[in-house]
């Protein structure tokens, strides 16, 4: 059985307009999430498999990201239950955009930051139609998405080309070998024993299922995911947690 916390303590933080049975409710009407978030007491995602996720990972490299946000817009791309612009427009940003295709994952986002306060516009959108929003973002965040598309460097490239402005937020789920090999900027059509070497980029292709979800397409290793953010136009400044990397757009030659 659980307890209503006592009122004035610091769990008690149900803005007026939701009691926490109404919470409660509409947290179990609203599926699966994929966040555990925690809306004025209320878990969303209590036993969620790799913890009380993302919060878990997110201390592992919030200090990567600037204190304040005062003044910047911000992007997430996949926001899932809207954990990352929930966060953001914590830290002060001016706007945040957060884009979803899955309806239910959007309809879970919505409540949450209703629930805590927090003003976030919200659209059903692919990384591949990020063209639409027509607009640059100082931050851009795209977590955890790659790995779930059949075409992950047409993404990064859409990205770049399109929503980019300045830093790149970047996770994905790494497999295989964890340390990149040097590697030449040619090699010869006779040479063969490079690709024997584990350290080379190598993203792995998923053609049916990995850890029971047919949406794995493509896991990179170490290798491959560093030089497709640099083949995309992203420089990386900072690798704060094994998955995550924060990029700076590259200038490009006119
Ligand atoms: C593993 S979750 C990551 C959620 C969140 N970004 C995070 O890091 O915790 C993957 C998310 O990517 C979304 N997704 C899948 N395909 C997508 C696409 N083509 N465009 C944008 N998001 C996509 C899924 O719906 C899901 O919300």
């Amino acid at each position: 059985m659980t307890t209503a916390p006592k009122k004035g303590s610091p769990q008690d933080r149900t803005p007026s307009r939701f009691t926490r049975n109404e919470i409660e409710r509409r947290v179990a009407a609203l599926g699966k999430w994929f966040h555990n978030l925690d809306l004025c007491g209320v878990k969303t995602a209590p036993d969620h498999f790799l913890g009380d996720y993302p919060t878990v990972k997110w201390r592992r490299f919030a200090h990567a990201l600037p204190a304040s946000l005062e003044g910047k817009t911000v992007l997430d791309i996949g926001c899932s239950s809207g954990f990352y612009p929930i966060e953001m427009k914590r830290r002060g940003a001016r706007r945040v955009v957060a884009m979803e295709p899955d309806e239910d994952y959007l309809a879970q986002a919505r409540f949450a930051a209703e629930v805590c306060e927090q003003e976030i516009e919200f659209t059903k959108l692919s990384v591949y139609n990020v063209k639409q929003l027509n607009e640059r973002f100082d931050l851009v965040i795209f977590m955890g998405v790659l790995y779930h598309l059949r075409y992950p460097l047409l993404a990064l490239d859409l990205i770049r080309r399109h929503v980019a402005k300045d830093l790149l937020l970047f996770q994905s789920m790494l497999r295989g070998c964890d340390s990149a090999v040097e590697l030449k900027s040619d090699y010869p059509f006779t040479e063969t024993d490079i690709f024997e070497n584990p350290g080379i980029p190598r993203l792995h292709f998923v053609q049916h299922c990995y850890a029971g979800d047919p949406t794995n397409w493509w896991i990179p290793n170490r290798a491959c995911v560093e030089a497709m953010l640099q083949s995309a136009g992203f420089d990386i400044i900072d690798h704060p947690e094994e998955e995550v990397y924060l990029c700076r757009c590259a200038a490009t030659s006119s």
